[in-house]
């Protein structure tokens, strides 16, 4: 089984970092592929809704997201990884996932044509997620934006792995009971 894993925070070496390699560690460990995409390094503008995906489901725009798509359609599993940032996720996340948008116009536009929407139940995305804060609803607005994100990817949503209180870099590392669990939830991402 392949996975796609989408690193969005922009700090390198961080604490959606450790636990996103806990969680490639455990799905590694149950004999899945992994290829591992950091947002912060390709070269990503934003939508700005100009229309053209509307025509034919393609972004009229040639720039790092381009490849991604071709990924994001054949791959079996997506986990997307991104700090919380103002209630949400990062920036370079919210770059990726707004440009997602071509892909739901091509759904529509196969829909249209009497095709199926393609959202398969056997495609999963997961969202891992990290915060300085304890607050109860502090992922809410990351977990409603990936729900809907891999709607227009075509994967069904399969869960979420989120850690609490973690804020300054190499904090995550001394969470030793959280990284198994997350190696845990890896192999339970591709089961
Ligand atoms: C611009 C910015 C906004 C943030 N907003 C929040 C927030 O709304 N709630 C929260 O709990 N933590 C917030 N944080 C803290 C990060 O989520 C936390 O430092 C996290 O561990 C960073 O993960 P990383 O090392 O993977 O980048 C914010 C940090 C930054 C830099």
């Amino acid at each position: 089984m392949n996975v796609l894993a989408i690193q969005a925070s922009p700090r390198k070496g961080g604490n959606s970092e450790a636990l996103l390699e806990a969680v490639l560690d455990g799905v590694r460990g149950a004999g899945g592929g992994v290829e591992l995409v950091r947002l912060a390094d390709l070269d990503i503008g934003p939508c700005v809704n100009c229309g053209g995906c509307e025509k034919d489901g393609r972004c009229v725009f040639d720039d790092g997201m381009i490849p991604l798509y071709e990924k994001i359609i054949a791959v079996d599993r997506i986990i997307f990884a991104s700090p919380i940032y103002f209630y949400g996720i990062t920036a370079p996340g919210k770059l990726f996932v707004d440009r997602t948008q071509a892909l739901w116009n091509r759904q529509r536009l196969e829909s249209e044509k009497g095709a199926p929407w393609h959202t398969d139940p056997e495609r999963k995305g997961f969202l891992v997620s990290v915060a300085a804060t304890r607050g109860k609803r502090v992922f809410e607005g990351a977990v409603l934006t990936m729900k809907y994100a891999y709607d227009a990817m075509g994967l069904r949503y399969g869960g979420e792995f989120l850690v609490r209180g973690v804020d300054r870099k190499g904090e995550m590392e001394k969470a030793a009971d959280e990284l198994a669990r997350a190696r845990e939830f890896g192999r339970l991402c591709v089961g």
